[in-house]
């Protein structure tokens, strides 16, 4: 079993592949891997969960045989303890569940742990962060939402900040140590906030795979993260 994980010493960046070229996934492998502090997120959709497919067992399978980068897996579906195990099989290193999407999430939460991965809560926009409190020691990271999930390129919603520091204190609090991951509309505008409120990995879609130099662009991420711890 998979002991809960200390926050980063340094912040990382998740770029979403989502929003990279489907025809050259391992081109966008070869440019994390350049970069330092990343993690590779992989938006899974169901069609159900969310209004939106994307990607399954078989691209991550694949990723797996191209890349040692962690894979960071948001299972946006139903049932997601069907599944969960399986993308562990395939070869996720962290798999999160989103809390609407499961009335027994102590369960999933055990069986990814189980499978041999980091297990992580998904909160949307209208979870409130305070629904987690009898969770805290059973999951290894939170992911924030700042966009309704479903597609990439939406809007960062600023109350978000305040759910990253109402989480923050609940870890100090409590004494547990689990990081803090914030999803949807992050860019350099709003990465320093972030990682200020106590945010340790921030994924970025649009804001990498779409810049004209995906390269540069994580640099400024990072540049920008650094200046909030
Ligand atoms: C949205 C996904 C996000 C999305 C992020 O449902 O979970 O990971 O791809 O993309 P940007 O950074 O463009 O909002
Ligand atoms: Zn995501």
């Amino acid at each position: 079993m998979t002991e809960p994980t200390l926050r980063p010493a340094t912040p990382l960046l998740a770029p979403s592949l989502l929003s990279a070229d489907f025809t050259r996934l391992a081109e966008a492998l070869r440019l994390l891997e350049s970069a330092r502090d990343c993690v590779v997120h992989v938006d899974v959709m169901d069609g159900h969960f969310v209004p939106n497919l994307t990607i399954g067992l078989p691209v991550v399978e694949a990723l797996r045989r191209e890349t040692k980068l962690p894979l960071d897996c948001h299972l946006m579906i139903t049932e997601p303890l069907r599944y969960a195990p399986a993308f562990v099989a395939a070869g996720a290193n962290w798999v999160s569940v989103h809390q609407e999407a499961d009335p027994h999430l102590h369960r999933t939460l055990r069986a990814i742990r189980d499978a041999g991965a980091q297990a992580g809560v998904v909160l949307n926009p209208a979870t409130p962060v305070e629904t987690l409190v009898d969770l805290v020691g059973d999951f290894d990271f939170v992911l924030l939402m700042s966009v309704n999930p479903g597609f990439g390129g939406q809007s960062f919603i600023p109350r978000a900040l305040d759910k990253v520091r109402r989480l923050d204190a609940l870890r100090t609090e409590r004494g547990v140590p689990f990081f803090i991951q914030v999803d949807g509309g992050v860019g350099p505008g709003n990465a320093t906030d972030l990682v200020a409120a106590g945010a340790d990995v921030l994924v970025a879609g649009n804001a990498v795979f779409k810049a004209p130099d995906p390269l540069a662009a994580i640099q400024a991420l990072h540049a920008e993260m650094a200046k909030g711890r």
